[in-house]
């Protein structure tokens, strides 16, 4: 009787073994056709509001007055609790781009949103203004190297950019302006086609 428990423990052993070996197998085969991206971290899953683009010093931020050439840190979406909204998942780099790339028009064609999570290990980039810092001019992961285009938000150099897509395009905020110059920021969805996913990326869609 306790011989043919030891037989059958071990068969059952190996079968399952076998069984596990196949899942695996099976779930390998299939990786490339699941969206990993929806498995990804989100700083909120529930719906998203439009919200204001609140600067470092409390000031809403506005077209009129916000330099050309200039990088500020912003939270999206906000909670109002102090802990969760210095997550690095809800930074984003609110860039007013130089004037050769466009600007100094006083819209918000002059301004670009990127999470502040690096695509290729998740640490935390940030864009560099051209001029402030020699030889920088694009923005620059500090763990690896990855840079960002500031027009497009895609890794032109350094590890990220080796990435396929989506995982070469950070994903991005949308921007609209007030009557006043105001700007806020649109609504969220997170996925691929529309502001990406913050740590996974974005097929950008121009
Ligand atoms: S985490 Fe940014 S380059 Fe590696």
């Amino acid at each position: 009787m306790s011989e043919q428990g030891a037989v059958d423990r071990d068969a059952l052993t190996r079968r399952d073994f076998l069984k596990l070996l196949g899942g695996g197998g099976l779930a390998l085969a299939f990786a490339p056709f699941i969206d990993w991206g929806k498995y990804m971290p989100n700083p909120d899953t529930t719906a998203l509001i439009k919200e204001k683009v609140i600067l470092s010093d409390g000031t809403h931020a506005n077209v009129n007055t916000f330099p050309v050439n200039h990088q500020e840190i912003i939270t999206y979406p906000t909670t109002g609790d102090q802990v969760l909204d210095k997550e690095a998942f809800r930074k984003w780099n609110l860039i007013r781009l130089p004037e050769d790339l466009g600007g100094n028009v006083n819209d918000i064609s002059a301004f670009r949103v990127y999470s502040m999570i690096c695509l290729h290990l998740w640490c935390v980039w940030r864009y560099v203004p051209i001029g402030e810092i020699a030889g920088n001019d694009k923005g620059q992961c500090p763990c690896h190297g990855s840079m960002y285009d500031p027009l497009s938000g895609k890794a032109i150099a350094g590890p990220a950019s080796l990435q396929a897509p989506p995982s070469n395009a950070l994903p991005t905020l949308y921007l609209e302006a007030d009557d006043t110059g105001n700007l806020w920021i649109k609504p969220a969805t997170w996925n691929l086609y529309k502001n990406g996913i913050i740590g996974y990326g974005r097929f950008p869609t121009a």
